[in-house]
């Protein structure tokens, strides 16, 4: 059985590449919505529909155990995919906003996402759960969110690389460090934005604020799950092998993903 991890578009990638390092053995299904890419704009009815239509895309390839590697999917459909549209004795949902929470210590937090993902509040719900827990207040927390609508239609147009991009980095980034200047930890949380990554670096140039990306936090809490649930992880098929899935072009597909090796991918179309 391969694990499935599904992303809107390119972003899971990045969220995949950690993973396939730490976790080589298995083997995978990715699969990306690009035709349908961007979510993280969409009303919560269409990305749970959408999401919910991957889910049994992936459960119909013989994926029992599925990584949303979206935020925007995980904040707007996982829960009620996982009450209500799946049987747990047959397959898992996980998703990366859980763990990329457990991965932050800091009271100045700021948060990059998707408007979705934003207008959600699930970082800053979960964020301050955990401090509550942690510190039993939370009247030194704070958390400051920024939505950055065009950094994914830049990034699956390819043009993340480009001096377009400049533009948006520096709107999106001085609007966020503008309502907090305290803030020390940015967490990027959408899975696209590491894309982005050279362009994030140079702008905040010496600034000692800690960049946050998901994918080896992903990893490492995929990699502790198995452990936890031998069931699940001694049903996984090992050749080390992954196979890619998009619902766009695959000559777009494997062009832009060349950049995390060299991969063949093909054209899948749900049925809704
Ligand atoms: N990569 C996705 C995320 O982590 C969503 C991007 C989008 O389709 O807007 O939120």
């Amino acid at each position: 059985m391969r694990i499935g991890v599904f992303d809107s578009g390119y972003g899971g990638l990045t969220i995949l590449d950690a993973i396939r390092k730490r976790l080589p053995q298995y083997d995978y299904l990715y699969l990306g919505d690009n035709a349908r890419a961007p979510y993280g704009t969409r009303a919560f009815e269409t990305i749970y529909h959408y999401t919910l239509s991957a889910v049994q895309y992936l459960q119909e390839q013989g994926c029992r155990l599925i990584i949303l590697a979206c935020n925007t999917a995980s904040a707007k459909a996982l829960r009620t995919i996982q009450q209500h549209d799946i049987d747990p004795s047959i397959v898992r949902v996980l998703g990366v906003i859980r763990p990329t929470v457990e991965a932050v210590r800091s009271h100045h937090i700021g948060i990059l996402a998707t408007p979705g993902t934003v207008a959600s509040e699930s970082y800053v719900i979960e964020l301050r759960k955990q401090y509550m827990e942690q510190n039993g207040t939370i009247a030194d927390l704070t958390i400051s969110q920024q939505a950055c609508p065009m950094w994914v239609p830049l990034i699956e147009a390819g043009e993340h690389q480009g001096k377009g991009a400049d533009y948006f980095v520096d709107k999106y980034l001085s609007a966020l460090m503008a309502q907090d200047p305290l803030i020390d930890t940015i967490l990027l949380g959408c899975t696209h934005y590491p894309l982005l990554l050279p362009k994030i670096q140079a702008w905040m140039g010496s600034s000692p604020v800690r960049i946050v990306c998901q994918g080896e936090i992903v990893a490492e809490s995929l990699a502790d799950y198995l452990d936890r649930r031998t069931e699940i992880e001694r049903d996984l098929s090992r050749k080390g092998t992954c196979l890619f899935l998009t619902t766009e072009s695959p000559d777009k597909f494997e062009k832009f993903a060349t950049f995390f090796g060299t991969i063949k991918s093909q054209k899948v179309e749900f049925k809704s």
